[in-house]
């Protein structure tokens, strides 16, 4: 057993920090508030080769294993949480299932574009009605000859608002449950899809959160992602995958609330020394540390398994359930330690303290984590 990483993962996580303090922190307050999308920032994540990192260069990627795309998520997301999501949804909700289940036209097609930061791409499975129970969706798709006729709406579609293609789950049969879902790449300017307004959401608010709404939009079934009625297997697969990068981006949310706690506690005095010297902030301290360190190794244990074309599902799932409620503690902790002006948007704690929560929310909430882990439990075999 090796702990460290290779000279390339270190190279990855050096390049991914540097860009994350000069270019994504100093922003990360204004475009929160602004409620803006960075576009130019993603343009440059894509021109460092973080926005289709595990794609073989053929299609543009950066060719990167997934300990590396674990490591580089840790960073970009530590600077802004926001960044996080538009880099992770973008890999591994759509980059992954295009390169894993497309045709050689759809990966031409798409992946240099994505890859490169050119176009971003956008994830469409829950629906109002339907966001725990996947298979529950009721967007239709009905057979026309050569096209899909979609009508339905889709929600909670991270990156939405931004994107030029989108990973859509609808229901070509509505006597199988989940074997009558199928995937399809959906282009952003196809007639009779709206695109809904950005969510007022408590956090992440750089990035941009939708609706899609179909009125009979015809999507040509040479846009189907793998065969009809693999719908399912594709989303609970692309998820897998998922996860670990948002454990990845909970770590990043939680080492910068224990940097700055570090530097708060060091800096602010009270009773006529540093904050930091009293046991009360130390212990706070030491397990923000303690359980951070906890949800890394449980994240890069997953990406490592996936590297070695091991069952990584279950893993994935733990990282996601521990470095989320991670993120979540040491994100109250961080605040906690910064008393009221932690409570201000002068500092950042308050940003952590908001981001952090979705975190235990999409990709799968940390009860559909428990429920996946205790499956696997049950069901070693799976
Ligand atoms: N890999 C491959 N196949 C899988 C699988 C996996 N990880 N998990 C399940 N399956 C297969 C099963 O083997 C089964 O196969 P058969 O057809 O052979 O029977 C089939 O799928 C159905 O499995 P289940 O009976 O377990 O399915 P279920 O309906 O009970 O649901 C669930 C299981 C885990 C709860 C699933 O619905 C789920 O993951 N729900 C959460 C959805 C979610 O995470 N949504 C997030 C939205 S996207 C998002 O948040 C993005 C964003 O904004 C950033």
């Amino acid at each position: 057993m090796d702990f460290r990483l290779t000279d390339e993962q270190e190279l990855i996580r050096r390049t991914a920090r540097e860009f994350a303090e000069t270019r994504i922190a100093p922003i990360a307050a204004a475009i929160d508030q602004e409620e803006r999308f960075p576009v130019e920032t993603v343009r440059e994540l894509g021109a460092l080769g973080l926005m289709g990192m595990n794609l073989p260069p053929e299609y543009g990627g950066a060719g990167a294993d997934f300990v590396s795309h674990a490591v580089a998520m840790e960073e970009i997301s530590r600077g802004c949480a926001a960044h996080g999501v538009i880099m992770s949804v973008n890999n591994s909700l759509v980059c992954w299932p295009i390169s894993a289940y497309g045709t050689d036209e759809q990966k031409r097609n798409y992946l240099p574009d994505l890859a490169s930061g050119r176009k971003l791409g956008a994830f469409s499975l829950s629906e109002p009605g339907s966001g725990s129970d996947a298979a529950g969706l009721q967007t239709t798709a009905a057979d026309d000859g050569d096209a899909l006729v979609l009508n339905g709406t889709k929600a909670w579609v991270s990156n939405g608002g931004q994107a030029d293609v989108y990973v859509v789950f609808v229901r070509t049969s509505k006597s199988h449950k989940h074997r009558g879902i199928s995937c399809l790449l959906v282009e952003r300017d196809t007639p009779g899809l709206t695109v809904g307004a950005k969510e007022k959401t408590m956090g992440i608010r750089a990035s941009s959160t939708v609706q899609l709404s179909f009125a009979d939009a015809r999507v040509p079934k040479r846009c189907l992602l793998g065969v009809e009625g693999q719908g399912f297997e594709i989303a609970m697969k692309t998820l897998d995958g998922g996860r670990f990068g948002i454990a990845a981006q909970a770590v990043g949310v939680a080492q910068a609330c224990l940097d700055e706690a570090l530097a708060y506690a060091a800096e602010r005095q009270a009773f006529d020394q540093p904050i930091g010297h009293f046991q009360a902030i130390r212990f706070m301290l030491a397990d923000m540390a303690t359980n951070i360190q906890a949800a890394r190794w449980l994240t890069l244990h997953a990406a490592f398994c996936r590297d070695r074309n091991e069952p990584f599902t279950k893993w994935g799932s733990m990282a996601k359930l521990f470095a989320s409620r991670t993120a979540v503690q040491c994100a109250d902790a961080n605040l906690q330690i910064h008393g009221g002006v932690g409570y201000t948007r002068d500092f950042a704690a308050e940003r952590h303290y908001r981001d952090a929560k979705i975190l235990e929310i999409y990709e799968g909430t940390s009860q559909i984590q428990h429920v996946v882990i205790a499956d696997h439990l049950m069901h070693p075999s799976r």
